[in-house]
């Protein structure tokens, strides 16, 4: 590669802080949220124009040099870590973080714009960002656009390809693709907002996004409850959606996973007096004049346990007790990381197949690896679960990536493939799984993806070695 040559062509219109050279300043960013995956980038491009976006795509076609896009570095799946051989340089958009527009249907913002900066400024306009997740405080909505990602809300609202309206994105050959204008209607062939959400920033560079905001004065209330077996909770789930239709979130969190929260995270205590084996994390809304939200689940969860689907429930009656509810669950990643090593997966199946593979084929894993335990949590609303198989005691640190670790990952990920579901439901394919969609396919997809990453990165530079070659 020619970096030399790219970092002269960038100058002098590129000057610090757009350009960053000391390695100590660009450390934090090499290595991932897990800590699985460690790059190299001589430079840290940080710019904060969408022109300077455009000069960098430019001189990096021109002198064959890969530019990794990064928002907050929260990637599950070593998205936006960059290639351990020096061949790219991270492009990172927290820079631009300006809101540009907001108003109560709709915020037009810049990528490096951090998801909670969003909430507040939406809630400050008397509106909501549908979308949330753990990693709120350093996510930004250029990196959760490139995931398409999800989070505890898609129930209601749809993943975060729901909530982009428009976009504003750097092309190969410099060009500025612009739909921030928010056309309801706009049928000139596929759409170019939709390829690049969920592209995981291997087609262009989302500079800025039009989002779509919702109605902001509501209510909230949540409730806690334990159940005997994950199918309860969705004949649970079906109860109450048949009932209202604010329900926004339906969380299930094993025993094992609630474990695990209480173990590593400080101010951390069972919501439940005595342990069941599965939770479920519930959330309602009401609008001025409903039925307030903890009534509402009070009477839906009250029938529930009259048809003997409940064992036990907690119902948050303020905010704050809502805010505690919440930390358990969007602790789990933490303390699932603190807990050692273990085989991560974030699958999708038709939701009838959820609690099936949460018991038996869990048990199978256990059977097939020794010393292994398998858990799932998360979005069961979605038929998303994050399984994680822990390592045997006796396994060092880097065991998921060992040959037994990477044979619990392909068994698992057949037995996903074999019940029609998928291997990634919302972090992406990454680096992690890059292999893994490569083995599986299915092969219509694998053309296309690959037919559109040769049209749209002709030079190879977006986000090198990630998703497809
Ligand atoms: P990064 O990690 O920086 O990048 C992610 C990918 O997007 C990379 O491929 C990168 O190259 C690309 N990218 C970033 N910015 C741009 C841009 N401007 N243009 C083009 N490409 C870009 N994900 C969920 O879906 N649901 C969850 O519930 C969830 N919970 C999480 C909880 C925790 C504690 C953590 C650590 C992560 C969680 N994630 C979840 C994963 C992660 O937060 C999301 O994938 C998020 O979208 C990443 O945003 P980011 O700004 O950190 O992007
Ligand atoms: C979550 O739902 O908590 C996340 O997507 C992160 C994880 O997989 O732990
Ligand atoms: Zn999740």
């Amino acid at each position: 590669m020619t970096l030399a040559s790219f970092l002269h062509a960038l100058q002098p219109g590129l000057a610090p802080p757009s350009i960053v050279t000391d390695a100590a300043d660009i450390a934090p960013w090499l290595t991932d949220w897990r800590g699985r995956w460690a790059g190299v980038s001589p430079v840290l491009l940080q710019p904060s124009t969408c022109d300077e976006v455009t000069a960098i795509v430019a001189a990096a076609e021109a002198h064959g040099v890969g530019l990794v896009p990064q928002g907050g570095n929260t990637s599950m799946v070593g998205g936006a870590t960059p290639p351990a051989d020096g061949s790219a340089v991270l492009l990172s958009l927290r820079r631009m973080n300006r809101i540009r527009a907001i108003a109560p249907d709709k915020a037009i913002v810049e990528a490096g714009v951090i998801l909670d900066t969003l909430h507040r400024e939406a809630e400050a306009a008397g509106a909501r960002f549908p979308l949330d997740l753990g990693a709120r405080g350093s996510a930004t909505v250029g990196g959760l656009a490139a995931t398409n990602a999800g989070g505890v809300q898609v129930l209601r609202f749809g993943t975060m390809r729901a909530q982009v309206l428009g976009m504003e994105a750097v092309l190969s050959g410099g060009l500025v693709h612009d739909s921030l204008g928010g056309l309801k209607k706009d049928n000139r062939g596929v759409s170019i907002d939709h390829l690049l959400v969920g592209a995981e920033g291997t087609l262009g560079v989302i500079t800025a996004l039009r989002l779509r905001l919702v109605p902001g004065r509501v209510e909230r209330a949540a409730a806690w409850i334990g159940l005997d077996h994950p199918a309860r909770a969705l004949d649970l789930l079906r109860r109450l959606e048949t009932a209202t239709d604010r329900i926004e979130a339906f969380e299930l969190i094993p025993a094992a996973s609630l474990d695990r929260v209480l173990r590593h995270i400080p101010m951390t205590r069972a919501p439940l007096g005595s342990p069941l084996p599965w939770n479920v994390l519930v959330e309602a809304v009401a609008s001025p004049g409903e039925e307030p939200p903890a009534a509402l689940l009070e009477r839906l969860l009250a029938d529930a346990a009259a048809a003997g689907l409940v064992a036990d429930a907690a119902i948050a009656h303020s905010n704050d007790q809502t805010e505690q509810l919440w930390r358990l669950r969007h602790s789990i990643s933490e303390a699932e990381r603190a807990e050692g090593p273990a085989a991560q997966h974030d699958i999708s199946l038709p939701i009838d197949a959820v609690p099936d593979f949460l018991t038996r084929q869990a048990a199978a894993i256990e059977r097939r690896f020794p010393g292994t335990q398998a858990s799932g949590y998360g979005h069961l609303g979605d038929g998303n679960v994050h399984f994680h198989v822990r390592a045997p005691a006796s396994a060092g640190r880097d065991w998921a990536d060992s040959g037994e670790g990477k044979a619990v990952s392909a068994f698992v990920h057949d037995l996903v493939t074999a019940a029609n579901g998928s291997i990634s439901a919302e972090h992406g394919i990454g680096q992690m799984k890059k292999d893994e969609l490569a083995r599986l396919g299915p092969p219509a997809r694998l053309q296309v993806l690959r037919a559109i990453k040769r049209a749209m990165d002709p030079h190879g530079i977006f986000n090198p070695g990630k998703l497809v070659d």
